[in-house]
């Protein structure tokens, strides 16, 4: 019903293999479902739950799957920041409303269950702290051993706190995510761990959902997805999700796929706005946003062909953008999320006042993960609580004086 394809030469592998990368160009993989033969009701699909797993026809698990009801995630309008930028067609989907607190949640559920699937006995990635934390619930959910490789010191302390709670084995590397992600993956090959970051190709199979539930939320394509930018994965998931849509005959156009880096970390914006063949890694990434803190994403090679197939665009927001969008999203919408997902809103507002982006279009970002994820950077924010004497008093003094 599937193979694992090589995006670079087609070499085919068969779906029991255990592989990351083509073993004839070592270029990514990724899952090719005979579209052709598969039978959609779309009608029926309608019926289901909004969930990752409405779209199972399009997806590799056979059997139950470990699931902690991922998906089905709000699209808000974003009504306020949408008219201050003059966009009165702004979304945003919050996938910090998943399980673990954001939208990689839906990768694991399937990654997760693969791992099952294959026969495999231990789990692993490298994580820049959503990873681990969504490896970790969904590895006890499945009750296989789970072991996470952190940047030491870089990590939202939210993220490693789920991580941990979870029973995963918690290591912290003293450098980056780049290089902890190197390492776990020579563990995985030689010590037979599976590896769930996003070069594993199933993975992305759960993310490309967003895009699914996006139109069906809509009831039609968006003119623009926008999302934050770090390991490249997840836009290349929400591509593929669409294209196989297209396909399917269920949709015509693919929405201009936008990818928001951080200014101290935008390898990809780079490779866009220059126009480079392949991304050139950045060696020491640094943002406030430590999600996308990342200087060679791995899955650069498939991100760089939907930005450019789909007429996208790249852009990179300072981490000052972030957190004042961050805030506005706060409160002007009553969307809590973290600095990362800020950024695909400030790159839309950035992209609007330079003419980029037409005031017409119907956009939808994606805010990746929940604001409760880094409750530091939220505190260094903000005034702290303003404490008082527990007299009536004291209250009307500090709220009408
Ligand atoms: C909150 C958040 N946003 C965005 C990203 C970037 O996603 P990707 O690595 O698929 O580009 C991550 C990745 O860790 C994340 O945790
Ligand atoms: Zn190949």
């Amino acid at each position: 019903m599937y193979r694992i394809v090589c995006v670079n030469c087609g070499a085919e592998y068969a779906p029991e293999e255990i592989l990351y990368r083509c073993t004839r160009c070592d270029h990514l993989l990724c899952v090719e479902y005979d579209l052709d033969s598969i039978a959609i009701d779309r009608a029926a699909w309608m019926r289901r739950p909004l969930s990752v797993w409405r779209y199972r026809e399009l997806l590799p698990v056979s059997g139950e799957p470990v699931s902690l009801q991922e998906g089905g995630t709000p699209l808000y309008h974003l009504k306020r920041i949408g008219e201050e930028l003059g966009l009165p067609e702004l979304y945003a989907k919050h996938e910090g409303m998943n399980p673990t607190g954001s939208f990689k949640d839906r990768g694991m559920t399937v990654g997760v269950s693969m791992a099952m699937q294959l026969g495999m006995k231990s789990v692993a990635c490298a994580s820049t702290g959503n990873t681990s934390a969504s490896l970790a619930a969904y590895a006890a959910k499945g009750g296989i051993p789970a072991v996470v490789i952190l940047p030491a010191g870089k990590v939202a302390l939210g993220k490693v706190a789920q991580a941990l709670m979870h029973g995963a084995k918690v290591i912290a590397i003293r450098d980056n995510f780049d290089k902890a992600l190197e390492m776990v993956y020579s563990l995985c090959l030689s010590h037979g761990l599976y590896l769930l970051n996003s070069v594993n190709p199933y993975r992305l199979e759960g993310q490309k959902t967003i895009g699914l539930e996006t139109i069906d939320q809509l009831g039609g394509v968006p003119d623009r997805m926008v999302l934050p930018v770090g390991n490249a994965g997840n836009i290349s998931a929400v591509h593929k999700g669409l294209r196989e849509l297209r396909h399917l005959g269920f949709i015509e156009d693919l929405p201009m796929m936008t990818g928001i880096q951080a200014a101290g970390s935008r390898p990809v914006v780079d490779a866009v706005e220059q126009n480079f063949p392949e991304v050139v890694p950045c060696a020491d990434p640094e943002t406030i946003a430590t999600a996308i803190r990342i200087g060679a994403p791995v899955n650069a090679e498939k991100a760089l062909a939907a930005i450019r197939q789909t007429g996208g665009t790249a852009a990179s927001v300072t981490d000052e953008e972030i957190l004042a969008m961050q805030r506005d999203l706060a409160r002007k919408e009553g969307i809590g999320v973290e600095p990362a997902s800020a950024a695909s809103v400030a790159g839309v507002k950035k992209l609007a006042e330079a003419g980029v982006i037409d005031r017409s279009e119907r956009i939808v970002c994606v805010v990746t993960g929940h604001l409760l994820k880094d409750p530091e950077t939220v505190v260094k924010q903000c005034e702290p609580p303003i404490e008082i004497d527990a007299t009536q008093e004291s209250l009307l003094s500090v709220l009408y004086s």
